[in-house]
């Protein structure tokens, strides 16, 4: 859609075990070489990611945390540096992944400063909006999307803004094997976009991706990714199959 750039993420969550990282990128490397049209991520916990940027470097592969801490350094136990992530050579992470929220208990307002952290250490933030209805009670679903966008965009200025993914990914979707319609997610993608306009400007919103992540798969991605306000998708289950990745990337094209 417009000029964005299709964006293609796996997310690995904490699946795959040390000795599927390599036979992975094996399959999926290759596939990529020469790669421009489409943007391609993995998103992978800690321990894989020196392991995947040394196997992706040359490679138009770019390799994903899948959370990062709002402060640089310091006593935070079991945390992973914003900072450091960015030293070693991670592009993207993931800010609020609705796991993230519901079993790690963020906020709106750590979201936020993650989202900043990120910013600040030249990451460049995946933010997820996940639209979890129990989470906020009496409001409707889009009023819960356009509130976690503007607290996690809180105090991000307007250059920075190219740096940032915005995901929609409905709670209800995620793992359940039902994802959302290609209608709802852009009709949700586009409130998102407008809602970019109004708080920033309308040139602005139009660049921004928007990706729909939920039980996709290689049989619904491509009515999502034909949607004017998607321009990508996140993916878990149906990524954890090196083949099927290469597939839901062949179909943003
Ligand atoms: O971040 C992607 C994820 O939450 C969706 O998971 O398994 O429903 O594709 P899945």
């Amino acid at each position: 859609a417009q000029n964005r750039r299709p964006f293609v993420v796996a997310n690995w969550k904490i699946n795959m075990m040390p000795d599927q990282v390599g036979p992975y990128l094996d399959t999926v490397l290759p596939a990529l070489v020469g790669e421009t049209e489409v943007e391609v991520g993995i998103a992978a916990q800690d321990l894989y990611l020196s392991q995947m940027l040394q196997a992706a470097k040359g490679t138009p592969l770019v390799i994903v945390g899948e959370n990062s801490h709002w402060e640089d350094d310091g006593a935070f136990t079991g945390e992973t540096s914003p900072k450091a992530l960015a030293a070693l050579g991670v592009e993207y992470v993931l800010i609020g992944h609705f796991e993230r929220r519901k079993f790690f208990n963020e906020t709106d307002e750590t979201v936020n400063l993650k989202t900043l952290a990120a910013l600040r250490n030249g990451l460049k933030p995946i933010v997820d909006l996940d639209e979890d209805l129990s989470a906020y009670g009496h409001l409707v679903p889009e009023k819960v999307i356009l509130n976690q966008l503007q607290a996690a965009l809180d105090g991000v200025m307007v250059a920075e803004m190219a740096q940032v993914t915005i995901a929609y990914e409905p709670t209800w979707a995620i793992g359940s094997g039902s994802a959302a319609s290609a209608d709802q997610a852009q009709e949700a993608a586009a409130l998102i976009r407008q809602s970019l306009a109004n708080l920033y400007n309308r040139d602005l919103a139009n660049n921004v991706r928007i990706l729909y992540g939920g039980s996709v798969t290689p049989k619904n991605a491509p009515a999502f990714l034909c949607q004017q306000d998607i321009d990508g998708i996140l993916v878990g289950k149906a990524a954890l199959d090196p083949r099927q990745f290469l597939t839901l990337v062949d179909q943003a094209k």
